[in-house]
């Protein structure tokens, strides 16, 4: 099913105008399908289906309670980076036992709420936070499942700032240094050794790199078992590319299968976290043109959304497609620069778009439900956009528009005496 789609010249979420959401919950206003959100996590437990496997959806992408809800009552666990993502799934009604603790400098009172709570899995990335979590293991009187995050050296062939699983970046450990962590490991009496995990990086469009991260994986898993040490879980991490624009990203089956054929028979539980994949075409951000402002040099559309609400495009030169929310027959088709409300040259949503617009303009901006809100800010001191769940003709509205009271709420003037 299509959740975006276009209706006698009228842009529709689900079964609602976009028109009407906006009128309902003013701009900005990021919109999300349930319909979309559930029909990705599903495509992956189709997939998957005949073969051990926990789906957990990267938090980080797209952390809405109303989101993780969604996929929490389809039966996803949860990939997170910290405590508050942990807080979040378990406050989305998520089952604490699918969660997989990613990241590289998780705090000891972290990794002690996580095992208050009972996780499925601590992704370790290094030697050091491996005896971190056996101390508070042992304070506690429990036993830490661990899977160790390597490093497996693989171009990922994204954008630089996406690309995890280079020797040079900062995430996992050599396959030597993991090797030496599952052999300390096994001596430690509060760390049970589950499994094997890698992430390589994000909006990957073709399969070899996966396969590549999969194959060298695997040969550690054998090695490991050469020594006794059992490996019951491999964890092959996100980053499923997306169609932004003209991208041609394996589909989720595809990949799957390819995933399948590499870990062959070995009696191994498959653990995905898939972000992107599963929220990015799931979600637009609705705006507005405040005024048009044309240069000899450039056409330009002030828009009510900015690098604040959406920085991908600021921070990675992404390109997401953007279309008036009403086609109209009339008027002049230019090429403009979509350009926002802060105080910065790189305050751009798009540039060059050939759209037919004039001010007041309703546009939608695509392929925006996955690091478009959770990466927002109050820069500009500019209260974040509104956010909605919408599933069939029902609006949830699942983020209160912030208000200028709620940006000072934190901050204390000056003590009367100074
Ligand atoms: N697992 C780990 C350990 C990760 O670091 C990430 C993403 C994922 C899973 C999910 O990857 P995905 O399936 O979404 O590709 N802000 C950037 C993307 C950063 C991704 C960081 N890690 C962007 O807007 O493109």
């Amino acid at each position: 099913m299509q959740s975006f789609n276009y209706r006698d010249g009228e842009l529709y979420v689900e079964g609602l105008s976009a028109r009407a959401l906006a009128a309902e919950f003013d701009t900005p206003c990021y919109v999300y399908s349930r319909a979309a959100l559930e029909g990705a996590l599903n495509e992956y437990q189709q997939a998957l289906e005949g073969i051990p496997h926990l789906v957990c959806y990267a938090v980080k992408a797209n952390s809405n309670l109303a989101v993780l809800e969604v996929l929490a009552r389809q039966g996803a666990g949860f990939d997170i980076v910290s405590v508050g993502e942990l807080e979040r799934v378990l406050a989305a009604g998520g089952d604490p036992a699918k969660v997989v603790f990613s990241g590289v400098a998780k705090k000891a009172s972290e990794m002690a709420r996580a095992l208050e709570v009972g996780i499925h899995c601590f992704n370790l990335e290094s030697a050091a936070e491996l005896e971190v979590l056996n101390q508070v293991a042992t304070e506690m009187d429990k036993v830490a499942p661990i899977s160790v995050r390597v490093n497996p050296d693989v171009d990922a062939r994204t954008h630089p700032y996406i690309s995890t699983g280079l020797k040079e970046n900062k995430f996992g450990v050599t396959m030597d240094e993991a090797l030496r962590m599952y052999q300390r490991g096994a001596e430690l009496p509060n760390i049970d050794i589950q499994g094997l995990d890698c992430h390589i990086g994000s909006q990957l469009t073709e399969l070899s790199p996966f396969i590549d991260a999969i194959e060298r994986q695997l040969s550690l898993v054998d090695q490991l078992q050469s020594q006794g040490i059992t490996i019951h879980h491999l964890d092959i991490g996100g980053g499923l590319g997306v169609r932004y624009r003209d991208e041609t990203p394996p589909s989720i089956a595809s990949y799957i299968e390819a995933v399948r054929t590499a870990i062959g028979d070995r009696p191994l539980q498959l653990v995905l976290e898939p972000g992107r994949s599963i929220a990015a075409n799931a979600g637009i951000l609705l705006t507005r043109v405040e005024y048009t402002k044309q240069t000899p040099e450039r056409n330009f559309a002030l828009i009510d959304a900015a690098m604040n609400d959406m920085i991908r495009p600021a921070l990675y030169q992404a390109w997401l497609d953007i279309k008036t929310v009403s086609q109209r027959s009339e008027g002049e088709v230019l090429d403009w620069d979509l350009v926002g409300p802060v105080c910065e040259t790189a305050d751009f949503l798009g540039k060059e778009r050939p759209l037919n617009i004039e001010a007041g303009e309703l546009l939608s901006v695509f392929g925006a439900g996955a690091y478009g809100f959770v990466m927002s800010s109050n820069y500009n001191t500019r209260g974040r956009a509104a956010e909605v769940l919408v599933d069939g003709e029902r609006a949830h509205l699942a983020r209160e528009r912030e208000t200028i009271e709620e940006l000072l709420r934190l901050e204390h003037r000056l003590p009367a005496d100074s």
